[in-house]
């Protein structure tokens, strides 16, 4: 499995796979300008060119960042590529001294296998005011907030320079590698 920083002749790639998803109220759809806007806070998988699973980290501030916009192609379900991507994703945050994640989702479970344990959406006011606030079924929303606070998990990735990156689940590729 390829997981990898996004580049901008991914953002197409990704456009369609988030938009499939969106079509069924799993993640909130993305425009192409916004996708290619934030590239770089984008993860993908890549099987032999073509991109099968993605994710953002949109930050909020320096204590809070979102898993936003994870998503793995139907035909790749259930083979690992889900967790791998929310693992990479949690690194990327130990990384930056990010101290709290939250999702907005209806996999509850499948982010509860990763650490998350479901929280108050009250508490994500940025979230509310940035994106909720847009939403037409914000006041029937089905979405559970899921949170994971870093302190609570090991490290994934070595922080020393000179050693190579290692996690506790095997070798992810650190997210700013090629
Ligand atoms: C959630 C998602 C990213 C998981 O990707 P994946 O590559 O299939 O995940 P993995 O293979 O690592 O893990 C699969 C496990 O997660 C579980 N899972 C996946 N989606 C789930 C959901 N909506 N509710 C509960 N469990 C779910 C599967 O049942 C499976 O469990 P099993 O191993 O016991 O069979 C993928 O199903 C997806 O794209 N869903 C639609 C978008 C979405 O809901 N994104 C999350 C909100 S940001």
């Amino acid at each position: 499995m390829n997981i990898r920083a996004a580049r901008l002749n991914d953002v197409t790639s990704i456009y369609t796979l988030v938009a499939e998803h969106a079509y069924r109220g799993d993640v909130l759809p993305r425009t192409l300008a916004s996708i290619r806007d934030s590239v770089d806070d984008w993860i993908v998988v890549d099987q032999g060119g073509q991109i099968v699973g993605c994710a953002s980290l949109v930050a909020y501030t320096s204590e809070l960042a979102e898993v936003r916009s994870l998503a793995v192609h139907d035909q790749c379900k259930g083979n690992g590529f889900g967790a791998a991507i929310l693992q990479a994703l949690i690194a990327e945050a130990q990384q930056r001294n990010i101290p709290s994640l939250f999702a907005l989702t209806r996999a509850v479970p499948f982010f509860q296998r990763a650490g998350f344990v479901i929280g108050d959406k009250a508490r994500f006011p940025e979230k509310i005011w940035r994106d909720c606030v847009l939403c037409p079924v914000r006041e029937e929303c089905d979405e559970t907030a899921v949170v994971l606070e870093l302190e609570s998990v090991p490290h994934l990735v070595n922080t020393d320079p000179n050693e190579p990156a290692k996690d506790v689940f095997g070798n992810l590729p650190r997210f700013n590698e090629d």
